[in-house]
């Protein structure tokens, strides 16, 4: 194949590969979106095979690399719990860390293969490039080996606070560039390896003071990272697809951490420079002091709701991990049939993941009609007899409307208190995962329904049955 026309095709997965941003971006057109994508990394995979022509040794060896690697990819994504996909993320992009490593190393050992020079003999830009994929490689390695392991559970997920860090982490970054320097100069091994060693250390040490709340905002950074990663060892193989795809990758994840930060009102440098939220256990009627909770059942609810003429559901983090979605639509269904108005009101940061409400909604067949944005919907609940909140907690707290001092100060919120009624479901008074406690679980008009969520929802729709 001739590198003019390899070009083109790239040029078109690099097309189709937008194409899948775009359509990822909206419910109705993700899965469209998804076949773009699987399309253009078909494209740009035989492609790169095609123009390379490996020997048949070579080629039996891709074949079972990716019949190896594509199984494994398949059997987890099948597997795999919704709740569980920022954890997978983490992991995979670790792997993605981990392949730039490989790829430069390999092009230092062998750069004749790819017509970057001889051993001792690179090319200074390639060389550069090599460094600097390598760097970005090895801190993503580490750093989402880090990610991985906090939101997996395995590792607390509270900051880990070394003292000095950031004098600590200067240093490393500091000794990483002149360590790129010398490289880029004497194409030193040794050199080689320990830019790998400090950039691992450094993924580490930029991680662990990262707060459990602030991780998805990690992850997708890390991803931004992978993706740089990748167009620096783009660069060195001269391969336009990975250069394309990288750019792709890295500025989609820095947008992504953007958006996310601006829905948490937190700026991208304080999420870096870590310390924020932790892990709390369940709180207990004892821990209540003075104040008082009131509680409700699922035929109190189902009473409430049926005589409502407006109900605002508001699904978060709970929702998805007890798996009421359909429940919650059987639910809404039967409250249209009385004649109700039922709309859903989804936080850009419910969940833990964008869109992870979005998705859980679609999976119960919810019509995208009945679903809003916090900012199309949030002057409703004035107007509202009921907000009903299911798992959510965070996102409704009003103390980061309210309260100056609290960590989650300035965040947006569902103001779910506004509404005449307010009913929660969550299973105690335990916080959510800023770890902050809920001053709406005290209020007059609040009604906890302390259960599992899919159990109280099953058990309203019995009652509305009724
Ligand atoms: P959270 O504030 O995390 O609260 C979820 C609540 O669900 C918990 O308090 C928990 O209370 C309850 N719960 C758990 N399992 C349950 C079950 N089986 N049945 C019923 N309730 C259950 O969730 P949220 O309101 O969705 O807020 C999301 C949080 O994640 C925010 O702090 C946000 O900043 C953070 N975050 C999200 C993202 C994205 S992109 N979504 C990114 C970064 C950070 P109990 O234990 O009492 O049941």
């Amino acid at each position: 194949m001739s590198e003019n026309f390899a070009a083109f095709l790239y040029l078109v997965s690099g097309v189709l590969f937008i194409l899948a941003l775009r359509g990822l971006s909206h419910p109705t057109t993700s899965r469209q979106g998804n076949l773009y994508g699987m399309v253009g990394m078909g494209i740009a995979i035989l492609t790169t095979l095609l123009l390379a022509g490996p020997s048949f040794g070579g080629l039996v060896l891709i074949v079972l690399g990716i019949a190896i690697g594509g199984g494994v990819g398949a059997v987890t994504a099948k597997r795999i719990a919704m709740t569980a996909m920022p954890q997978l993320v983490a992991a995979f992009h670790s792997l993605v860390g981990m392949a730039a490593v490989m790829v430069a190393a390999a092009a230092l050992y062998a750069p004749e293969a790819i017509g970057i020079g001889t051993v001792g003999d690179i090319h200074a830009q390639a060389l550069v490039e090599m460094s600097i994929g390598v760097a970005i490689g090895a801190v993503t390695f580490t750093g989402s080996v880090i990610a991985f392991l906090k939101l997996d559970g395995r590792m607390s997920g509270k900051p880990i606070m070394l003292p000095q860090r950031h004098l600590i982490n200067i240093a490393l970054g500091v000794a990483l560039i002149a360590l790129v320097v010398a490289f880029a100069i004497t194409q030193s091994h040794v050199l080689f390896w320990l830019i790998v060693i400090v950039a691992l250390v450094l993924g580490v040490l930029l991680i662990v003071p990262i707060g459990g709340a602030d991780m998805p905002v990690v992850v997708s950074m890390l991803n931004s990272y992978s993706g740089w990663a990748a167009a620096g060892i783009g660069f060195t193989l001269q391969n336009l697809a990975l250069i394309i795809t990288g750019a792709l990758v890295g500025s989609s994840g820095a947008i992504l951490s953007y958006i996310m930060c601006k829905g948490m009102n937190r700026s991208f440098i304080s999420v870096i420079l870590g310390g924020f939220g932790g892990e709390s256990g369940p709180a207990g009627a004892d821990d209540l002091g003075d104040r008082t909770v009131k509680q409700g059942s699922a035929e109190d609810a189902a009473y409430l709701m049926k005589n409502a003429g407006r109900v605002i559901i508001v699904p978060g983090y709970g929702m998805a991990v007890a798996q009421a979605q359909h429940a919650l639509r059987e639910m809404v269904d039967k409250l249209k049939d009385e004649g109700v108005e039922v709309k859903y009101a989804i936080h850009p940061v419910a969940g833990r993941m964008p869109g992870h409400m979005n998705v859980l909604l679609a999976e119960a067949n919810v019509p995208y009609d009945d679903v809003f944005e916090l900012e199309d919907i949030n002057s409703e609940f004035a107007q509202t007899d009921v907000a009903f909140v299911i798992g959510a907690n965070d996102v409704t707290n009003p103390s980061a409307r309210d309260d100056k001092a609290s960590p989650i100060y300035g965040m947006p919120i569902l103001n779910v208190d506004q509404a005449k009624t307010c009913l929660f479901i969550k299973r105690s008074l335990a916080s959510g995962y800023a770890g902050i406690d809920n001053t709406l679980f005290y209020k007059d008009n609040t009604m906890m329904l302390f259960s599992d969520a899919k159990k109280m929802v099953e058990d309203i729709v019995k009652a509305l049955a009724d």
